[in-house]
């Protein structure tokens, strides 16, 4: 018998415990210990088993690292049916969550009971699979369909209580899972009660009406995505088909599943979750204590990190320039929480202390006593530089000073303290209090412990922190302007700006360029363009018609016009735009491109700056970048990023493409070297994530 997969005996119950740290994930060796372990109970004398994992929760799933890998026996749909086919009963003790995999072992047991803490879901549409071990079989069996569609097509999860309510588990108990769960089985025991198998139960009822229902939900929702709707094709299944059949129709749809590129990049997007915290300099490195922000200027920006904050239990002082300000602050906030409140964020019995621990004053002294401030005023160094010396002359020893700034040099705001080790760039992307991203810009200077911090904070507002260095716009904002000029390109030859967001949207962001920048302002674009005029290499292009718009106060959303005309909440194409293009457009030579080629070039494009921005250690992995991507901008999870959507197309055929666009426009077209490289050698950026993890 594997250690992994314990058989003892307490009386007359085999206890089974599964110790496969940190998740008890149903790798191979726990599959087989749970199989020798079924036979072992079938030939001893034990009158009941009793399944329990060991450590924090139950079973995390089956072992996603083995996915894409060549399967190995026994499978688990097969050890589910094993355990249930036992002539004796067999209890499941579940504590914490029971995921997929450890879902479908649960109802593989003949009887189940909860500790109040248990949890239970399908996640597996989450990595673009369906459950694959009898769950959407067996769940509707015993529960009605209605709580299966709930949940499968979400990959959602419930609370014990919930699944005790519609008949998942048959009891909640308090305390010690293993007593509770022993108690549970001794009680069996006595009784004699039966063996119950929920592949014996009768197909559930098919309800046409949820089912529909649930198709015109996730047909909307998925955006692109197969395996929310294969989801509920195999709920369907459980109605119609004999047990056999369905558990043979849902592993069809399984493996199905598992060959896509969706689950490849549903998997990369998981396990990047985890890497892109794991970095060298932060092993073993102690976060200082935080408990108390301080944040400058109570804006959009400055109110939102304040929100953040506040819905994570810190405490906040707000600092502006005079009461009127402040309170304006104070207000934009309470609401901003109210909202929160009413998204199911924040309970209603935590809004009272949540506003309680906001203070909002007009003196820096009141910032002394905070261990970490945050900067959000006016982008401009001047004033960054006034807000840090200041800062550097009230804060605390040991105190973080962090700028939120999107593009400005943090290594120059550093210098304008005494202290710069302690300094650092948090970037966070706007509404502050819902977008998950937060750009950790560690500058020349910044102490270890003052990232580890950065990354500690992320953690705990609930965010995704992505290790910068330091370079105008950062990893996101670097990327994004570059891919913005390709579309800009791609208007001058010909193309409309709503055939590009139409194409862009298709392929899975939610927005195409345009709308998006409608939606944070065409100021925004226009300011930027006035700031690197000074800089700007003469071969570069000047979407000119942009600052016509501006001009005309054609500024987007906020102003009812811009790429796009907005009426009673409706979006149609502003074609007085068009004059303006054609004005453009002289001298171009003209090739309008379809959906394929606008989704080939602005990808290009992306993949082209990503790789530069990987090469000059900006992005320490290509991962990083996926992740930016995915949390900040957007990018369909479940094509893992623009790093791995390269890998997957093949990064040979993309420096081809982009060779042969140089011939025309060789000013913004240049290879980057790192994508040359790689190349040549055969490579791909998943092999450097690789070869940093080693
Ligand atoms: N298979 C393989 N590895 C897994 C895993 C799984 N099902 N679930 C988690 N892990 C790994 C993580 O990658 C991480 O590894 P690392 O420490 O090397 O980075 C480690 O286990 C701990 O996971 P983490 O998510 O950090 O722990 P947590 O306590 O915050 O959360 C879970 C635990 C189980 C809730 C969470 O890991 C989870 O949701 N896992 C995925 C569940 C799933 O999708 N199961 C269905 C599979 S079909």
């Amino acid at each position: 018998m594997t250690e992994i997969v314990r058989y003892e005996r307490q009386g007359t119950i085999a206890v089974v415990t599964i110790a496969n740290p940190p998740v008890n994930a149903l790798g191979q060796a726990v599959r087989q210990g749970l199989w020798e372990a079924f036979d072992r109970f079938a030939g001893d004398d034990a009158a009941v088993a009793l399944i329990v994992g060991e450590g924090k929760l139950f079973i995390g799933g089956a072992d996603i690292s083995e996915f894409g890998k060549p399967p190995l026996e026994p499978f688990l749909p097969d050890v589910c049916t094993h355990i249930e086919s036992s002539r004796k009963p067999v209890v499941a003790a579940v504590h914490g969550p029971a995921l997929g995999g450890g879902c479908e072992i649960a109802l593989g047991a003949h009887y189940r009971l909860a500790t109040k803490d248990a949890r239970f879901g399908f996640p597996e549409v989450k990595l673009g699979l369906v459950p694959g071990a009898g769950g959407s079989q067996r769940m509707p069996r015993l529960t009605g369909v209605a709580p299966a569609l709930a949940m499968m097509p979400a990959g959602g999860s419930i609370s014990a209580q919930e699944a005790l309510e519609i008949g998942l588990v048959d009891r909640v108990a308090d305390g010690d899972v293993r007593t509770a769960g022993l108690a549970f089985a001794r009680e069996i025991a006595e009784k004699g009660a039966p063996v119950r198998r929920v592949s014996e139960l009768p197909n559930p009822q098919f309800d046409e009406g949820a089912f529909a229902e649930a198709r015109a939900v996730w047909k909307k929702k998925a955006r692109g995505e197969i395996a929310p709707l294969k989801a509920i094709d195999v709920v369907e299944a459980s109605t119609r088909l004999p047990f056999a059949e369905g558990m043979a129709e849902e592993r069809r749809c399984f493996l199905d599943l598992l060959d896509t590129p969706q689950r490849a990049g549903l998997i990369h997007a998981f396990f990047n979750d985890r890497k892109v915290a794991k970095l060298p300099d932060l092993e073993g490195v102690a976060p200082r204590t935080l408990a108390h922000v301080g944040v400058i200027g109570g804006g959009t920006m400055g109110a939102g990190i304040a929100t953040s904050c506040l819905l994570a239990g810190l405490s906040v002082t707000l600092l502006e320039r005079d009461d009127a300000a402040a309170d304006k602050a104070r207000s934009t906030i309470s609401a901003n929480l109210a909202a929160a409140v009413k998204r199911g964020k924040l309970a209603e019995s935590r809004l009272e202390p949540a506003l309680a621990a906001l203070a909002t004053v007009t003196d820096y002294a009141a910032l002394g006593a905070a261990d970490l401030a945050i900067e959000a005023v006016f982008e401009d160094m001047a004033v960054k530089k006034e807000v840090f010396t200041s800062l550097d002359a009230v804060m605390k020893p040991g105190a973080i000073l962090a700028t939120n700034t999107s593009y400005l040099d943090v290594n120059e705001i550093a210098g304008a303290t005494a202290r710069p080790g302690d300094v650092i760039g948090l970037h966070f992307f706007s509404p502050a209090h819902v977008m998950k991203l937060l750009e950790v810009v560690v500058a020349d200077s910044t102490a270890a412990d003052v990232t580890a911090t950065a990354f500690a904070l992320a953690r705990r507002l609930g965010k995704v922190a992505v290790r910068s260095g330091v370079c105008d716009g950062f990893i996101g904002n670097r990327i994004l302007s570059t891919y913005r000029g390709a579309a800009d390109r791609m208007i001058l030859e010909g193309t409309s700006p709503w055939d590009i967001d139409t194409a862009i949207r298709d392929f899975g962001l939610p927005m195409g360029p345009f709308e998006m920048g409608d939606l944070a302002g065409l100021d925004i674009n226009y300011m930027t363009r006035q700031r690197k005029a000074a800089t700007r290499d003469p071969r570069d292009i000047v979407p000119t018609w942009g600052d016509e718009m501006y001009h005309k106060g054609w500024l987007g959303r906020k102003t009812g016009r811009g790429y796009y005309t907005y009426q009673d909440g409706k979006a149609s194409p502003n074609k007085d735009v068009e004059p303006l293009l054609e004005e453009a457009r002289k001298g171009h030579r003209q090739r309008p491109l379809g959906p394929d080629e606008i989704v080939r070039r602005y990808m290009a494009a992306m993949v082209n700056e990503a790789a530069r921005v990987v090469e000059e250690g900006i992005a320490r992995r290509p991962l990083d970048v996926d992740v930016t991507l995915l949390y900040g901008y957007g990018f369909p999870r479940w094509r893992g990023g623009p790093m791995l959507w390269a890998d997957t197309q093949g990064l040979a055929g993309l420096l081809d493409d982009i060779r042969s666009w140089e011939t025309d426009d060789p000013y913004f077209w240049q290879p980057a070297p790192l994508l040359v490289r790689l190349v040549e050698e055969g490579r791909t950026f998943s092999d450097l994530n690789r070869e940093d993890a080693q």
